[in-house]
């Protein structure tokens, strides 16, 4: 793989508000974004990636009589892009374990909070809930726990005393456009690895919290 022709297949399920930042940026970035992978029909990230004249594969789940066939399947349209790097992007499905074990090290996911805070779902409203000053969003390699493998970036706001789960949401959004093209770039440039002890960024190898990202202006 060189800089210019590391190939991205990004998984969504959904908006593609991000599939669209890493295809747009993907010229400046140094990668391409080869496929992409999608679980629903009806996602608004279809019609992104036609529009982009990126390729797309739909694996519904509603399809498959179980869980490893619908793996199989998902493993295979992936596969058919021959990526480099997988970039998950608001795919709401749970990847079969040894799929993941097999794409260990070549696999992103964006998960808008700052993890190691609030995994799962509904982020923007915990974090109003539980009275929290500041929030954001994090890049992490997949592994088998659910938001939980080992951190790459993160990018944080401070949240304002009129936030709403609304203006969370569209502000995180705007880290994520941001940090996830950039990331992309990193592992497209070979200056990202994850080894046996950690995630290393130009050889160096960064805290359990990743490296942090200012927050792009204005957000
Ligand atoms: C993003 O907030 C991402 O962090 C989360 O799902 C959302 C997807 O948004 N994993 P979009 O489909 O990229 O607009």
């Amino acid at each position: 793989m060189s800089a210019n022709s590391c190939n991205v297949v990004v998984l969504i399920s959904g908006n593609g508000s991000n599939l669209q930042a890493l295809i747009d940026q993907s010229g400046n970035r140094g990668y391409r974004v080869a496929g992409v992978v999608c679980n629903n029909p009806a996602a608004f990230g279809l019609q992104r990636a036609a529009k982009a004249g990126v390729p797309a594969a739909i694996v519904e789940h509603r399809d498959f009589p179980n869980r490893e066939t619908f793996d199989g399947a998902l493993g295979e349209a992936i596969g058919a892009f021959a990526p480099d790097l997988i970039a998950l992007a608001g795919f709401m499905r749970i990847l079969g374990s040894a799929f993941v074990r097999e794409q260990a090290g070549r696999m992103l996911n964006i998960h808008p909070s700052l993890l190691p805070k609030y995994t799962g779902m509904h982020t923007h409203q915990r974090v109003l809930e539980a009275g929290e000053r500041e929030h954001g969003v994090s890049i992490h390699f997949v592994n088998e726990e659910l938001d939980g493998g080992p951190i790459i970036a993160r990018s944080r706001i401070a949240v304002r005393d009129d936030d709403d789960e609304a203006s969370l949401i569209e502000r995180a959004h705007r880290l994520e456009h941001d940090l996830y093209p950039k990331v992309t770039g990193w592992f497209a440039a070979g200056r990202l690895r994850l080894r046996d002890d950690g995630v290393y960024l130009d050889g160096n190898r960064l805290p359990v919290t990743g490296i942090e990202e200012p927050a792009p202006p204005g957000v």
